[in-house]
């Protein structure tokens, strides 16, 4: 273990002893590395006083929930509860088109359900995996990453361990901490999920195409033996026209982007050989239904940024 890694740790145990008292406190744990990391730091600080929450909001990765249940249930000393929100989002999202708009509402259901979680359990600290550029973006009116949108009056007070570091050094930290690979080196996935990687108007159709052509792509990545800062498909906004059998059919137009990045400030679009986007799309349009047009990304952030909204 590196020095730094063991002090930092240390020293967060610690300080977040010193937050908490003997107080209680909840996690919305994703299983990306920023909350993973999170998790453990508060658990190992205070122990079962820590209630790890993982909200399945409807707009994970295909067989997203069921991983993370698998790797976090019953392991690192957590109380891991899952609670299914996939209606209450989706609720509240259909039809929603603005990704700031959407980005309020996750954020603010998400404070909702922690709210209700931590009555439960009597905690009153909210612990986030929050990471430098997720404030820096949201402060330089990038866009208002979902975890720093928090509602006026929010009662929980906000423990967040990981503020000061980038995304490579909480990855140190994860390794440093035993998490496997599977999630010390996951891919960035934002908390809002596919939600802004249906660009404009949310429907459950869309919100599908989504999931299914996210799922065909990072299946490609992995079989290529690619590793990307991020890979994502995302469902644009209009029709294309394709040809099904004799006649014409309008469909959905999906776009990849592959990215290489060292911090999410800025990030390459990533030379990917013609054969590996090829064999996505032809995936794509065959499994996918209603999809008749994909795209590949060539945008770099700046001007672009990683997600489409
Ligand atoms: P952008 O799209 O701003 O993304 O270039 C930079 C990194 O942040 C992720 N991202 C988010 N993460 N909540 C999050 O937790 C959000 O609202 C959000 N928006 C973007 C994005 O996936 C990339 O890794």
């Amino acid at each position: 273990m590196s020095n730094w890694t063991e002090g930092f740790i240390k020293e967060a145990i610690e300080k977040i002893r010193k937050q908490v008292g003997s107080g209680r406190a909840i996690i919305g744990l994703s299983g990306g590395v920023d909350s993973s990391v999170s998790a453990i730091l508060v658990a190992r600080s205070i122990g079962d006083r820590l209630t790890a929450v993982f909200v399945d909001t409807g707009f994970m990765r295909k067989n997203e929930p069921e991983m993370v249940k698998k790797t976090f249930q019953g392991k690192y000393g957590l109380d891991f509860r899952l609670v299914d929100a996939r209606e209450e989002f989706l609720g509240l999202l259909e039809g929603v088109a603005d990704p700031e708009e959407k980005r309020r509402i996750i954020g603010h259901k998400f404070i909702d359900i922690f709210e209700r979680q931590a009555k439960e359990c009597g905690a009153t600290f909210l612990v986030q995996g929050t990471i430098a550029p997720d404030w820096i973006e949201t402060g330089g009116k990038i866009k208002s990453h979902h975890n720093v949108t928090l509602p006026d009056g929010m009662v929980l007070k906000l423990v967040e361990p990981l503020r000061d570091l980038y995304k490579d050094e909480v990855r140190e930290l994860a390794r440093a901490l035993g998490l496997p690979p599977e999630i010390s080196e996951r891919m960035p996935f934002p908390g809002p999920g596919l939600a802004v990687r249906v660009v404009g108007r949310i429907t459950r159709e869309r919100l599908e195409v989504a999931r299914e052509a996210d799922a065909i792509v990072l299946e490609e990545i992995k079989k290529a033996r690619i590793e990307p800062w991020q890979a994502l498909a995302a469902v644009l906004p209009g029709r294309a026209t394709g040809v099904k059998g004799d006649s014409r059919e309008y469909g959905y137009m999906v776009a990849i982007r592959v990215v290489e990045s060292l911090d999410a400030m800025t990030a390459n679009s990533m030379a990917i050989k013609q054969e590996v986007l090829q064999r996505m799309a032809n995936r794509i349009v065959s499994e996918v239904k209603g999809v008749t047009r994909v795209l590949y990304d060539l945008t770099n952030k700046p001007p672009a940024t990683i997600e489409f909204e």
